[in-house]
């Protein structure tokens, strides 16, 4: 049997989740006062020998109980809380997702510590971009171009899931994106190999932490999603992906190499095929690359569903042989569905998966329980019940200070004519828009445990910073959309409670108060985009227009002459065209989490001078994608400022991004000096610097990224027109510069040619140092 649970449990569950959650937690009440305090599974006197200890803990257990370990399961409408009990008490199941605080998760555990072998169970749950505090979507931590603020984030994330009971997260999502109608770009890093891989390492290790077993204050990762979900064909969702080996190795299998070189204790398969092989049944994927050529030796978890997806796939004619295909595949653990469970039994009968198939699976879930801390101590995580928070959405568990400073950084200045920004904290300002005052959407995507109410939307944000002293004159302006199709989709599953609230009066109506606002105003910021369900899984656009209906208030209010501040929310790069052309400063946010509105506040009036860069491209029009700044050369590239004919282009419309890759301005102008080399030639095994001044030429302290870009000059194979090889952000004061100096050495020069060698090929190479992708500096040199 299948579980059905809502494709999108985080979003669009929630209040009906928490109901099952609420009946386990009456059990958990009367259990946990049995709880056994000695956990003598396996034999503890080899617990310090984490191979000793499985073996001998697996020779105990029969062919049922391995079985069982296969399974994990979330509680829903098909498991409710007391079946899962006894399910586990049954030794039947391994693990669960979604059942988010300590009281819920001890009954779970006693559970298991009164199965017959006591094998601990873990608990998994996304916790993607915050937990309790929710900070920005993984956009915008990309878009701070600062590990130590993304490490931040995770940490806190961490600390914070564990301390409600949670031993596993599907995190980091580190699917490289090129194609922004892809919803689930939102969660992502951004399109840039080396950007990502170097977040997916930070992220792995702070949500980890350095120690083994991981510490009780820290999480296993899961990276996800094995592999190349970002690629699904024209970025709608779940669809295929076809990729040729050079591509994938060089651009995007490099971020999830890095998350498992970083150590992490898992994997999550994608629901993807690849090359016309799904990823949960694919050998090559998860037995050559994963493991033998990347030597993982963690867990694999398959997504939701995805074993019994096989059959629509096309690969398994039925449940059974999709189980068979999975588990001789390499993936060990089934998510939410019952498949494992159901047909092992029978193929293990008839010879088609050997015991040995069976064995490797349960092996890696009991290794990662160990990594996990749960043989020392089942309880490490959920502790006991006389320590539970009182409240677990409590303000005094929220981390507010670093969800306030991280958002400042993950938010990039697009646009500021006339130095519209900051704005002054006098005279009045008039806030419209329909996410000016929608605490949902601050929350962003995959938002976990995070609630809608504790956020500080942008409206409160600009009253806390004002106070008295201005007038803030508020007016909705515009629904997210006015159209029915579109509203029904984004409330699916939450008829009851539903995200997006329409208000009732026509849009002309809404649009004539906030012109009226906009008119008694000194100035006008507007609050426009997505909903949050606009850019989330299982949300692909064909467009990356904002909604007609808030075109229309924004072409009113420009009408009125004021001068218009966009504020953006949104998961995605948007067409903004107009918004380039018309409005007088644009600010992207992405969503900021929990102290957004306070963050968006202290960009807006200066306290903080934006920082953030794009880590993906936007484009003109969806015409353009894949829109990608590290694309292949070519041989008739379109040049600027040459005739155009018979070169490579789309004749309507001016070519290149409408903002490149790595952009971002600052309340401050920054200079930058020419590159100079450290010599002009360099051994196989050396290394040679590249050098360049920035200086803060302007008024403010501020910080901008120095971003060092590459380019083959000629090479085996057909390279990338420029590659980002390293970053360095820096702090300047007025009138301030600094040195900054890039160490190249052969790594940064490597790439795999056309028989998956990783090489660095002798030749010329150039040295492009800018601010941004397109505008830059450059130098050469030469590998010898
Ligand atoms: C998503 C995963 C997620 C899982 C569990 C799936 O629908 O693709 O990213 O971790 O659900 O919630």
């Amino acid at each position: 049997m299948f579980i059905k649970l809502p494709a999108r449990p985080a979003a669009h569950a929630r209040r009906s989740r928490h109901r099952y959650i609420a009946s386990v937690c009456a059990l958990a009440c009367a259990v946990s006062l049995l709880a056994p305090q000695a956990y003598a599974q396996g034999k503890p006197a080899l617990l310090g020998d984490k191979a000793a200890f499985i073996d001998d803990l697996m020779s105990q257990m029969t062919v049922d109980e391995k079985i069982g370990q296969l399974r994990l399961v979330s509680i829903g409408p098909d498991m409710p809380a007391k079946k899962l009990a006894d399910e586990i008490a049954a030794g039947r199941v391994g693990g669960t997702f979604n059942s988010v605080t300590r009281a819920d998760n001890r009954p779970l555990q006693d559970g298991a510590m009164r199965s017959r072998l006591k094998i601990p169970m873990f608990f998994a749950y996304d916790v993607i971009h915050g937990h309790r505090t929710t900070f920005p979507i993984g956009l915008g931590l990309a878009s701070s171009w600062d590990l130590d603020v993304v490490a931040t984030a995770m940490r806190t994330a961490a600390e914070e899931a564990a301390a409600d009971g949670i031993d596993m997260t599907f995190a980091p999502m580190v699917d490289i994106s090129r194609d922004p109608r892809w919803g689930r770009t939102s969660e992502g890093f951004g399109e840039d190999p080396y950007l990502v891989s170097r977040i997916a390492e930070v992220s792995v290790r702070a949500l980890q932490g350095e120690q083994k077993p991981i510490a009780a204050d820290r999480l296993m990762a899961s990276v996800k999603h094995f592999a190349l979900y970002g690629a699904v064909e024209g970025g709608r969702d779940y669809n295929v992906v076809n990729m040729d080996p050079q591509r994938m190795y060089n651009d995007y299998l490099p971020p999830y190499r890095a998350a498992v070189d970083a150590g992490a204790g898992a994997v999550m398969v994608a629901l993807n095929s690849i090359n016309g092989t799904p990823a949960t049944s694919n050998v090559w994927l998860l037995q050559d690359l994963l493991r033998r050529e990347w030597g993982f030796k963690g867990l694999t978890v398959s997504d939701h569903g995805a074993i019994t997806e096989l059959v629509n796939h096309g690969v398994a004619r039925d449940e059974a042989e999709a189980a068979q295909l999975s588990i001789k595949a390499g993936t060990d653990m089934s998510m939410a569905d019952q498949v494992y469970l159901s047909q092992l039994p029978g193929l293990l009968k008839s010879g088609k998966v050997a015991q040995q198939d069976l064995d490797n699976a349960v092996r890696e879930i009991l290794g990662a329980k160990y990594d996990m801390g749960l043989f020392q101590d089942p309880y490490v995580r959920i502790g006991q019940a006389v320590g539970d928070p009182p409240s677990v959405n409590a303000e005094s568990r929220l981390h507010r200070a670093a969800a306030r400073e991280v958002a400042q950084q993950s938010m990039v200045l697009l646009e500021n004519r006339n130095a519209t920004l900051p704005l002054k904290k006098a005279g009045a300002i008039a806030l419209v828009g329909p996410l000016a005052d929608s605490h949902i959407d601050m929350l962003g995507s995959w938002s976990g445990a995070g609630v809608d109410k504790q956020t500080v939307t942008l409206k409160q944000g600009l009253q806390d910073a004002l106070g008295t002293k201005t007038e803030l004159v508020y007016a909705r302006g515009a629904n997210i959309t006015e159209d029915k199709h579109i509203v029904d989709y984004l409330n699916f599953l939450n008829w009851d409670d539903p995200e997006v609230v329409q208000d009732k009066r026509s849009p002309q109506a809404m649009i004539a108060e906030a012109v009226k606002a906009a008119r008694s105003a000194d100035v006008v910021v507007a609050a426009v985009g997505e909903s949050r369900g606009m850019s989330h899984e299982s949300s692909s656009r064909t467009q990356l227009t904002l909604p007609e209906n808030q075109m229309a208030l924004l072409k009113a209010l420009k009408a009125t002459g004021k001068p218009l501040v966009l504020v953006l929310m949104n998961g995605r790069p948007l067409d903004l065209n107009w918004a380039r052309d018309n409005a007088s400063a644009i600010l992207e946010t992405w969503y900021t989490g929990t102290e957004g509105g306070h963050a968006i506040a202290d960009i807006l009036f200066g306290d903080v001078n934006p920082s953030g860069k794009l880590p993906i491209t936007f484009p003109r029009s969806v015409g353009q994608i894949p829109s990608y700044y590290n694309h292949a050369r070519l041989g008739r590239p379109f040049t600027e400022g040459k005739p155009g004919n018979y070169t490579s282009q789309y004749f309507e419309e001016p070519n290149g991004p409408l903002y490149p890759f790595g952009y971002g301005l600052s309340y401050t102008e920054f200079s930058l000096s020419g590159v100079t080399m450290s010599q002009p030639v360099m051994k196989a095994d050396g290394r040679v610097d590249a050098t360049v001044t920035v200086k803060n030429t302007g008024r403010r302290a501020g910080a901008t990224v120095v971003q060092l870009y590459i380019r083959d000059v000629a090479a085996s194979v057909v390279r990338p027109v420029k590659e980002l090889k390293d970053f360095r952000k820096v702090l300047l004061q007025p009138g301030e510069q600094k040195e900054v100096r890039f160490t190249i050495d052969a790594k940064a020069l490597s790439f795999y040619n056309a028989k998956l060698e990783h090489v660095a090929e002798p030749g010329e190479f150039q040295v492009q140092v800018g601010l941004d992708s397109k505008d830059v500096k450059t130098a050469s040199f030469t590998l010898e």
